[in-house]
């Protein structure tokens, strides 16, 4: 159902049915749909992806869902940042052509009992400390790709350990769509765009990109083993609390570098706070 009391011209679509009946004129069309699944809270990284997504597409669905799946009892999922008033005014200002806002009804009605259980890029760094994300994840875009039915789907080599995941899956099940990364979009200081930096105070917002300054250090390093340990004691010094990990990965496989590794990835998960930060850089 679309908003009665809808005061923009983009489209705000609630139901499978609704989305599907949308969707399927543009594909009558011969229109090419691009998407751009989001949890909201919507900032300039987000708004990038929609922009990417409109230059390969010829109609852009957002998808904003807080997904239950990928929190753990003990995570963010009743604090996560939502703001859905603010999102759509953003959204349209992008040119983004629908906004799809399923409710967890929507998503996993009652009965929903399948998960999809991934290993390769899944294992280690993020599913480590979380290690029911990376299955919640897959789950809720296996079912957002199948609900869209989009031709290209774009996301941010921020999560870089998602964007493997997600391309692992595309390719394992045989997915008739393109996944595309894009760079991570970041603060004039260096702090990669995150909805949660929204929890961070003003004290732990000015110590933040001291991750990213660390990353970069290592990056340049002979010896990237003394480099993460050099950063992991300066990070620690300025105010940072447990460092989940700085691991330094093959890109493409996410595991060890090996003689086979064509390009590395260096990757980093940690506390500022109450605040769990992630980023990661070329290396
Ligand atoms: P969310 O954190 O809202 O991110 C949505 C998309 O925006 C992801 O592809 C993410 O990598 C990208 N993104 C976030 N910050 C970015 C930045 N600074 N620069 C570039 N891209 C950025 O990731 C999720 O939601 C969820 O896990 C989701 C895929 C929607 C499944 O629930």
């Amino acid at each position: 159902m679309i908003d009665a009391n809808e005061a923009s011209s983009l489209q705000r679509v609630r139901s499978v049915a609704e989305l599907r009946a949308r969707t399927n004129i543009w594909k009558t069309n011969g229109a090419k749909i691009g998407f751009v699944p989001t949890m909201g809270a919507l900032h300039a990284g987000h708004l990038d992806l929609v922009k990417r997504a409109k230059g390969l597409a010829d109609k852009v669905v957002v998808s904003i869902f807080v997904n239950p799946l990928q929190f753990a009892p003990s995570e963010d999922l009743d604090r996560y940042p939502r703001d859905e008033q603010g999102d759509v005014a953003k959204l349209e200002a992008a040119g983004c052509d629908l906004v799809y806002l399923p409710t967890v009804d929507v998503l996993y009605p009652e009965g929903f009992v399948s998960r999809i259980d991934m290993k390769g890029p899944a294992l280690g760094l993020e599913t480590d400390f979380r290690p029911q994300f990376f299955s919640g994840v897959a789950t809720v875009v296996m079912k957002l790709f199948n609900q869209v039915g989009a031709d290209v789907a774009i996301f941010g080599e921020k999560d870089f350990q998602q964007l493997a995941v997600v391309r692992a899956m595309a390719h394992d099940f045989d997915l008739n769509l393109d996944i595309i990364g894009a760079p991570t979009t970041r603060e004039a200081d260096g702090l990669a765009l995150s909805s949660r930096n929204a929890y961070l105070s003003r004290e732990e917002r000015a110590v933040a990109p001291e991750l990213q300054r660390q990353l970069q250090a290592i990056a340049a390093s002979p010896d990237p083993d003394a480099a993460i340990e050099a950063a992991k004691a300066e990070l620690t010094r300025v105010g940072f609390g447990k460092i989940d990990y700085i691991a330094l990965r093959d890109a493409d496989t996410l595991g060890p570098i090996t003689q086979t590794t064509r390009a590395k990835r260096l990757l980093a998960a940690l506390w500022l706070g109450k605040t769990r930060l992630i980023d990661n850089i070329p290396a």
